[in-house]
């Protein structure tokens, strides 16, 4: 599948990245538990599905949990576990009645067996489904991602299934999360802070990024629609001048 478009015809991204931060903020603007604002940070996942199904976006990836999050305080930890686990036992019925094919990434042997269970079943439901691919990052990490590519091709060369020189950008992209899928056009953070936080490292390489002061459980249609205003109105060159992507406009960069 090819990977980038320059100068797409629709301006609508295909692959929609997510962070959402700002769970934590505001539930203590609001003097409540973090966990709180973990639950309304649920509701606003829903939000976000929504918008993509109803304006034909292909692609939605969330960081739901960063590798390095599992050194939150227990408490907090239990509650996202507790909230990863209801989520999956009640959204995925309608997740898959709308047409949305669900799956994780990262390191799922972390997570308990109860939750491992639920995911697999989660995709092994849902896996005809196209309308919209959600993959939801836990316990992920975009340096675990290229690391494991890379164990994986280290492994075939040293059972001899893979020459050194055999391995390029396309044999390393082959073997990390997301490779089916095109490459996110567009990455989007609440909460205010301007950076990846080790989300997809690789994969976001020519994606257009957009942050927001409004925290995750704030989420709403018109600030998305705004993002995607403000991409339809970006141009993407992919290394090339401006002229040579003028002259080539709907042509596919790999
Ligand atoms: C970051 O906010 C958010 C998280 C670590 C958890 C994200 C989880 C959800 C949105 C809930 C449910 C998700 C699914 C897929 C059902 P933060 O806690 O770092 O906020 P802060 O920066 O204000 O402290």
């Amino acid at each position: 599948m090819p990977t980038e478009h320059v100068n797409a015809p629709a301006r609508l991204p295909r692959h929609l990245a997510v962070i959402m931060d700002g769970n934590g903020r505001w539930a203590e603007r609001r003097r409540r538990p973090r966990a709180v604002g973990h639950r309304a940070g649920a509701r606003a996942v829903n939000v976000c599905i929504d918008f993509c199904l109803e304006r034909g976006i292909e692609a939605l990836t969330l960081f739901a949990f960063s590798s390095e999050n599992w050194g939150r305080p227990e408490d907090e930890v239990g509650a996202l576990m507790k909230l990863f686990l209801n989520a999956l036992e009640r959204e995925v019925d309608e997740l898959d009645r709308r047409g949305v094919r669900v799956r994780f990434i990262g390191e799922r042997e972390r997570f308990g067996e109860l939750i491992r269970r639920q995911m697999d079943a989660a995709e092994a439901r849902t896996r005809g489904n196209d309308r919209l691919h959600l993959s939801i990052a836990a316990s992920y990490g975009g340096r675990w991602d290229i690391a494991q590519a890379a164990r994986s091709l280290a492994q075939d060369v040293a059972a001899g299934r893979l020459q050194p020189e055999q391995i390029d950008e396309a044999a390393l992209n082959a073997r990390l999360c997301l490779s089916d899928l095109p490459a996110p056009d567009l990455f989007i953070r609440t909460g205010g802070d301007m950076r990846i936080s080790n989300f997809l490292l690789w994969q976001l390489a020519y994606a257009e990024l957009w942050f927001t002061d409004l925290l995750w459980p704030e989420l709403d249609a018109v600030t998305l629609q705004r993002a995607l205003d403000d991409y339809a109105s970006r141009e993407r060159r992919f290394g090339l001048t401006g002229a040579q992507v003028a002259s080539r406009p709907h042509e596919t960069a790999e």
